[in-house]
């Protein structure tokens, strides 16, 4: 089916999100592993991150951002028909996450499910609770992006533990009545001759965590970074033209970019890429570093709440992540 027949027009009623309250600062980090404030700002653009307690679970997350999306839908728990959580850092391996989370907020009739995309799994949600609703087979749907990376970070490795926070993203999906927070273009994508690239090694069925390697920190997020950041900058590029041309706008009528919050060299690669000025992307990973499938589902509320664009504005939101994986939205807020 393509974006055009679809039989209902989808929109974004609600956004909310939640970030733990404790900070871990750049400084704090440097007490640990040899890294400097100076080093971590200038080559990510991050300066602290968010870190969850012992005791906050990614559902517990999850739920906050849900109820905030709720009110800012002006929606009850008990009306939402669906529930999708991107998440690499569920509770358990099983029941999913989302199921934790439907009974947390009495969304008593929701279907509730997980999809494991990494970074791009929050647009991976978007796009397939948007073909649900438009095929007429659901009414609405909460999409939620909720990560607790600080449980499969390797706080001993320089090279990934500054990167990385926790936090969770919301947003109710509906028919759209009256035109507004409409989603106009979706893109999705896939690379898995890249797996290797970006993935935790250990905890699945390729590599149990035994008595033998439980010192290798195999269940930890391993990258090559210099390669992600190439293919995450051409990726995204071509995702973001897809989306803005499908929706049959050109650059200039983007009031903002929302783009996944990894590395600000990353993201300004992208916005001269795509000849958007800087003031039109919106940016916070200096205050929660990158929370993977969270990461743009804060932004969007972020932006939404603060300003960042206006009624009636065109938006375009695009994400990469281990897979490798990538997705592009284009919304007329
Ligand atoms: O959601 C998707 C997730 N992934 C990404 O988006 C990551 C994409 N990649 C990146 O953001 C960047 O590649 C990094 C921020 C991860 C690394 O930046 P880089 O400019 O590519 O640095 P590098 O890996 O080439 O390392 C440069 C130097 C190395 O030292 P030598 O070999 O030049 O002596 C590293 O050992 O910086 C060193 N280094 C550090 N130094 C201080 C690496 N990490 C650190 C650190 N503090 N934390």
């Amino acid at each position: 089916m393509s974006e055009t027949t679809t039989a209902y027009p989808v929109c974004i009623a609600g956004t909310g999100s939640y970030v733990p309250e404790r900070i871990l600062t750049n400084a704090e980090l440097a007490e640990r592993v040899d890294t400097s404030d100076e080093w971590i700002l200038s080559r990510t653009g991050i300066r602290e991150r968010r870190i969850a307690r012992d005791d906050e679970f990614t559902s517990h997350m999850a739920t906050h951002a849900a109820r905030r999306a709720l009110e800012d839908a002006g929606m009850d728990a008990a009306a939402l028909e669906l529930i999708i959580i991107a998440t690499i850092t569920p509770d358990t391996p099983t029941p999913a996450t989302a199921c934790y989370v439907q009974q947390a907020l009495g969304a008593t009739r929701a279907v509730a499910f997980d999809i494991s995309a990494a970074c791009s799994g929050f647009l991976y949600a978007m796009k397939i609770a948007k073909r649900l609703i438009s095929s007429g087979a659901f009414n609405n749907a909460l999409i939620i992006g909720a990560e607790k990376l600080s449980s499969v970070t390797n706080w001993d490795d320089r090279a990934t533990c500054v990167l990385f926070g926790d936090g969770a993203g919301a947003a109710i999906l509906r028919r759209s009545e009256d035109g507004e927070g409409m989603v106009l273009a979706t893109e999705m994508g896939t690379d898995g001759n890249l797996t290797h690239l970006l993935k935790i090694p250990g905890g699945g069925t390729a590599c149990p965590i035994t008595a033998a390697n439980v010192d290798d920190n195999l269940g930890t997020l391993s990258m090559l970074g210099k390669e992600v950041f190439k293919h995450a900058v051409n990726r995204m590029k071509e995702a973001a033209e897809i989306v803005i041309e499908r929706a049959g706008l050109k650059a200039e009528d983007i009031a903002c970019v929302i783009p996944h919050q990894a590395n600000l060299r990353i993201i300004d690669a992208i916005a001269d890429r795509l000849s958007v000025p800087n003031e039109r992307v919106f940016i916070n990973l200096d205050k929660y570093g990158n929370t993977s499938a969270a990461a743009i589902a804060i932004a969007l509320d972020e932006a939404q709440r603060t300003g960042a664009f206006r009624r009636g504005d065109h938006i375009v939101l695009v994400v990469f992540g281990a897979g490798l994986t990538w997705a592009a939205a284009a919304i007329r807020w």
